[in-house]
């Protein structure tokens, strides 16, 4: 018998089948075969929420969520955060490789020279109210961009989807920018190309009657690594959309906002805000014993602890608090920090959360830096699109080039009722 196989005894039938194992997976469609009859249509899979399905072949984000370690193209998110530049890891992400100095030289020169908007694409968003949400300007300001640049529906075009995927990264902060500044009435700034990736997107922010706008360098450096933290994580919900609405070939625009519209949601990219909403609630430090215990109690929920994948610390976690400590040297005290670090102190001691493997994510401490360094919440899931931006391109291209790949279509198991007699409406 061969070692790698899985051998299925059918009780129906008394029949067994012997299924490969490759890379720790069985094949749903080998299931197909075990059927009690020639008209039985054969076993499906039953995985609400993807919880134990594999969907694709990826060699772009590695997650070993037991362990709490993240890679991007096989290099740890630690190094990569302390030594790369965003655009750095961006073209890593999408070529498979570091650039050399060259390569990325010219690489930076491309996204930066890809920032300005066209101008009626400005106009859109000017049509917006006055009191949009940001979020929802950027997913229909990016779907709009498909008007703009029509020829992106090549996808199986490499050179063309090269072509567009710069165009989404460089114009990402600027959509995103002018979509905070629309929420709070002020002009909006056009690019600056002299400045870094994230210097560029605080100037289009923040840029008042200055005529060159200067970041702080800290503060910059900090959203360059929050960038590189959320630049992919492999098929999470936005991610899994990207690849199901590109597989039907929209072009990327379409399919990025579908992914950035998934992103949008409080379970996802919101995530951050609604720990911000929970220190808010717990107030002062003395209030932490009290709230843990309501949460024991089955009251309310620990917001940014636990995760689908990690039952682990979150490896980004770790990098957040480290920048969160430098940020608030150069924006000052901030109580918020105090009582989350207490609160992660107090809970990583409590055998409730340690057996439930309850630990701090991604969103705990991201939200308090986006506050200090002045973000409104609201901006909050647009900062996490910007980067993911990259992430959800990788895997779209990653897609489009695997001969595996068709159109995204899952499988249900019907419970609804069958072959009724049509009740005429005199009848109803
Ligand atoms: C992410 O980075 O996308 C979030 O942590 C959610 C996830 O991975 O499921």
């Amino acid at each position: 018998m061969e070692v790698n196989t899985l051998t299925v005894t059918d009780n129906r039938t008394d029949q067994t089948y012997t299924l490969p194992i490759v890379d720790g997976t069985v094949r749903s469609m080998d299931m197909r075969q075990i059927r009690t009859s020639d008209d039985d249509f054969g076993l499906m899979m039953y995985d609400p929420a993807f919880m134990n399905t594999a969907s694709c072949r990826s060699n772009i984000t590695y997650i070993d969520g037991e362990r709490g370690i993240l890679e991007y193209r096989g290099y740890p998110i630690e190094e990569l955060a302390e030594r790369c530049t965003f655009l750095e890891v961006a073209y890593l992400l999408l070529f498979g490789e570091l650039p050399n100095e060259s390569q990325l030289k010219s690489w930076v020169y491309e996204i930066t020279h890809h920032t300005m908007l066209h101008e009626t694409t400005r106009q859109f968003m000017e049509g917006f109210r006055y009191d949009a949400h940001p979020m929802a300007m950027l997913v229909s300001t990016v779907a709009a961009l498909s008007a703009v640049y029509p020829e992106a529906k090549h996808v199986h075009d490499a050179e063309n989807r090269l072509q567009q995927i710069k165009r989404l990264i460089g114009k990402m902060p600027t959509v995103a920018a002018m979509s905070y500044r629309h929420s709070v009435g002020f002009p909006y700034v056009y690019p600056d190309n002299d400045l870094s990736y994230p210097e560029n997107f605080m100037n289009m922010l923040w840029k008042m009657v200055e005529p060159k706008y200067a970041a702080n360098p800290v503060l910059a450096r900090a959203l360059d690594i929050l960038f590189i933290l959320h630049a992919d994580h492999e098929q999470n919900c936005s991610t899994s959309v990207m690849r199901s609405v590109g597989s039907a070939l929209a072009d990327p625009y379409l399919s990025v906002a579908a992914a950035a519209a998934a992103l949008s949601g409080p379970l996802h990219g919101g995530a951050n805000e609604e720990v911000l909403r929970m220190l808010d609630e717990i107030g002062t430090k003395e209030n932490i014993p009290a709230y843990i215990q309501r949460v024991k109690n089955g009251h309310g929920k620990l917001m940014g602890f636990g995760h689908r994948v990690y039952k682990n610390f979150d490896p980004r976690a770790k990098i957040i608090k480290r920048t969160a400590e430098e940020v608030f040297r150069v924006t000052g005290h901030n109580p918020k920090l105090e009582i989350a670090l207490e609160l992660e102190r107090i809970a990583l001691q409590d055998e409730y959360f340690i057996k439930r493997k309850l630990y701090p994510n991604v969103d705990f401490y991201s939200g308090i830096i986006y506050q200090a360094v002045g973000f409104k919440p609201e901006l909050f899931t647009v900062l996490f699109a910007i980067p993911r931006t990259v992430g959800w391109l990788a895997q779209w291209q990653e897609m489009l080039t695997d001969s595996e790949q068709k159109i995204s279509r899952p499988r249900q198991v019907y419970t609804g009722q069958r072959s009724r007699r049509f009740v005429p409406m005199e009848e109803r």
